[in-house]
């Protein structure tokens, strides 16, 4: 297989700080052949188990596959595209969770190992595999971790990207509730900045993504925009899928369903569904509150002014030379 793996670089036996706060010593950094010059997304070592099936994974035609970086509004973006691809059968979207519905395929990455847990945990993989089609997909993989298939089959994606400091702490949050991570917000944006923090690097991953946001079957949102106009990233979702335009009821409706106060009580979306306490004991209390602010520049409440000058001069960095930016 062609896989590149690294050790997480500035992490020796001597310094492990991130360690320290992540509460998972196994991460490795993993790329492809593919892409020589970057350093690899960091991920859990569980990867490696699944990395080559996913890679080979067979890829059909008809599948959605929403891609994000984590805490982008992934979840937000896949109801709406279900919704939109299911003739708006809101009675459906609320009876099955949505881990049901529109499956991460690489969940079981996080839970190597883990028994007595539902196939859906255990092998995100081969639960995406079984499904019929047309196959909902959520991954949070980069673009260079993919299945091989998703170049020459070239289902539908829609990437969904947020601004780093809104999603900083909305991961940090995350984390925490997961029992991944037990410093303090600053502690974990100083990670989060040195591409420490799972799935990271953040920039490789919003970057690689956006160059492909012209290919015909590829959409690229952002969680700004769906905040301040659903409706008109409705319409652009519904024309992107080729479904027929959504009369003004039925637009209303979606609108409503989707809007945070919504999804926030809605327990098929708002992973209140994992509140078991065998599940807690495994997985951490990964509920507390997923639908937390659900906010654009809700960071000016939370961020002190030296970690917000920090990301400001990391976004400027990375964006020098692009035409990617946030209106945030
Ligand atoms: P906050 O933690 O800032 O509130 P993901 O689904 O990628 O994990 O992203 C989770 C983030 O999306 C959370 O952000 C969550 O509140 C927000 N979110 C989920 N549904 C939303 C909605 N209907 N409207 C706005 N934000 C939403």
């Amino acid at each position: 297989m062609d896989f590149r793996i690294n050790e997480v670089e500035g992490v020796t036996q001597g310094d492990r700080r991130f360690l320290k706060h992540i509460n998972h010593d196994k991460y490795v950094r993993i790329t492809t052949s593919e892409s020589e010059n970057q350093p690899g997304c960091m991920l859990p070592r569980g990867f490696l188990e699944i990395a080559a099936r996913i890679r080979e994974m067979e890829v059909r035609e008809n599948d959605v596959w929403i891609l994000s970086y984590p805490k982008s509004g992934t979840t937000w973006t896949q109801e709406m595209t279900w919704c939109i691809c299911n003739d708006l059968d809101f009675e459906s979207a609320k009876s099955t969770i949505l881990p049901i519905r529109f499956p991460f395929l690489e969940l079981s990455t996080f839970l190597t190992g883990k028994r007595g847990i539902p196939t859906i945990l255990r092998d995100s993989v081969s639960y995406v595999e079984s499904m019929e089609s047309p196959r909902f997909i959520k991954c949070h993989l980069p673009w260079e971790l993919l299945p091989k298939q998703i170049k020459t089959v070239k289902p539908k994606i829609i990437y969904v990207a947020r601004n780093p400091k809104d999603l900083c702490l909305s991961y940090y949050y995350q984390l925490v509730r997961q029992g991944l991570f037990q410093g303090r917000f600053e502690e974990m944006a100083e990670l989060f900045l040195e591409d420490k923090i799972p799935y990271s690097p953040y920039w490789d991953h919003v970057l690689t993504y956006w160059k492909h946001r012209y290919d015909p079957n590829f959409l690229f949102l952002k969680y700004e925009d769906m905040k301040k106009d659903l409706p008109a990233a409705i319409t652009e979702v519904t024309s992107f899928l080729q479904i027929e335009c959504l009369d003004i009821e039925q637009l209303s409706d979606l609108c409503s369903h989707l809007s945070f106060e919504a999804m926030k009580s809605n327990v098929s979306v708002n992973y209140t569904f994992w509140e078991k306490p065998e599940l807690i004991s495994l997985l951490g209390d990964i509920n507390g509150n997923f639908m937390r602010k659900g906010k654009v520049g809700s960071w000016r409440e939370e961020m002190n002014s030296d970690i917000a000058k920090r990301f400001d001069t990391w976004i400027e960095r990375h964006l020098l030379n692009t035409d990617f930016s946030f209106n945030c």
